[in-house]
């Protein structure tokens, strides 16, 4: 699949996108602007949608996803949509018993342990998630000159769930395998790996013009911890969706000092969570781009704070080649559409100072 068309040539309108130029470090004509987290439980016309669904069935519903991916492009206007799907959709797929519990998270019934449970996971192949082609396909048409975001989770965030069974705060399991089991390790996060480069083909080819990689709990871990038993499996997914000629972004939360190793293990942009300041980022990140990144509780200010804070953000952000803005992290199931539309507006609006 590495002969993916380039998105400028899907729609002539990607061509402009803001959100793609400043991804590749090119000049933009207004910082671009998306959320993690856009659609969802803020968006009263997604809690509609949802009436009755349960999270994994919807994403497993083309008509509803495009639904829902659409829902936050309309009423903010934002740069980019996100694909509406989960990190643990593509196991769900090839069959792993799991559930995404409301307000809990992901929950696999039968955490993985050993070199068996490992091969009992089938590897991922388009065949599994046709609904996945079909919802970018539509998408795609929809949003002619918006950039369609793909996405997959990292495999130390993928593993941390199906070693734990569920969402964990020390993730004590998945480092003892790490430390103690290097082979289920290595095993497990080359199972994680390569579902997670096929599900990002997928997308890619059906339409996406970028990706990103949510390795979220990475934080977690030391840099010297991360380099050996994390990077090496995150860059074979990097690599492999850097040979569809799209932008990689690469994600994770808490992660001051893994910064420059997220950059190097084959990111395009690196996201920034907000407890780093963008000025002291962008020198960590090797001459990437960056993402990121207004604490997502800012939205819950009086706005004048928090455009005084985004605009703080977008300054910062002119050090580097090319900055897309975003929250530090999701979108905060209780806020106030009103007010990140006007956060949107002002990103948009937002003009740099002379210097
Ligand atoms: O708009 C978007 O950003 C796209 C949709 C998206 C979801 N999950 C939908 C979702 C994306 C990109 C994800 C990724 C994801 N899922 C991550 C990485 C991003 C991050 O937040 O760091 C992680 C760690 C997960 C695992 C997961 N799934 C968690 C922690 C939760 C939240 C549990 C809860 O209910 O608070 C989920 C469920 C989930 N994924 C929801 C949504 C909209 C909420 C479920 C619902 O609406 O019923």
């Amino acid at each position: 699949m590495s002969t993916a068309t380039p998105p400028a040539d899907r729609h002539p309108g990607l061509a402009d996108s803001a959100f793609l130029k400043a991804a590749r470090g090119e000049p933009v004509p207004h910082t671009p602007v998306w959320y993690m987290r856009q659609a969802g439980r803020s968006l009263p016309e997604y809690l509609a949608v949802r009436e009755g669904v349960g999270m994994l069935e919807s994403c497993m519903d083309a008509d509803l996803v495009t639904e829902i991916t659409l829902q936050p492009v309309r009423r903010y206007g934002v740069d980019a949509a996100i694909f509406f799907s989960d990190i643990v959709l593509p196991l769900k797929a090839v069959g792993v018993d799991l559930d995404i519990k409301p307000g809990v998270g992901p929950v696999v019934a039968e955490p993985v342990r050993t070199l068996a449970d490992v091969a009992a996971i089938p590897d991922l192949t388009p065949e599994h998630v046709p609904f996945i082609s079909q919802a970018v396909r539509q998408l795609t048409a929809e949003l002619g000159g918006t950039p369609l975001i793909g996405f997959a989770g990292a495999p130390f965030t993928v593993a941390s769930y199906l070693v734990e069974g569920g969402p964990s705060k020390e993730h004590a399991k998945t480092k003892a395998m790490m430390f103690g089991a290097p082979d289920v390790w290595d095993a497990l996060m080359r199972k994680i790996a390569g579902i997670a480069a096929t599900y990002l083909e997928v997308q890619v080819a059906a339409g996406a013009s970028a990706v990103q990689l949510f390795d979220s709990w990475a934080g977690a871990l030391t840099p010297a911890d991360y380099a050996e038993h994390v990077m090496p499996h995150s860059a074979r997914v990097l690599a492999r969706a850097g040979e569809l000629g799209v932008p990689r972004i690469h994600f994770g939360v808490g992660t001051t000092n893994l910064l420059g190793l997220m950059g190097e293990a084959g990111a395009d942009v690196v996201g920034v969570d907000w407890r780093t300041p963008l000025d002291a980022a962008i020198p960590l990140v090797g001459g990437r781009a960056v993402q990121g990144n207004l604490d997502p509780t800012l939205v819950f200010a009086p706005t004048e704070v928090m455009t005084a804070r985004a605009a703080e953000v977008i300054e910062a952000g002119r050090a580097a080649p090319g900055h897309v803005f975003n929250l530090g992290h999701g979108v905060i199931p209780s806020t106030d559409p009103d007010q990140l539309k006007r956060l949107t507006e002002f990103v948009q609006a937002y003009r740099p100072t002379e210097v």
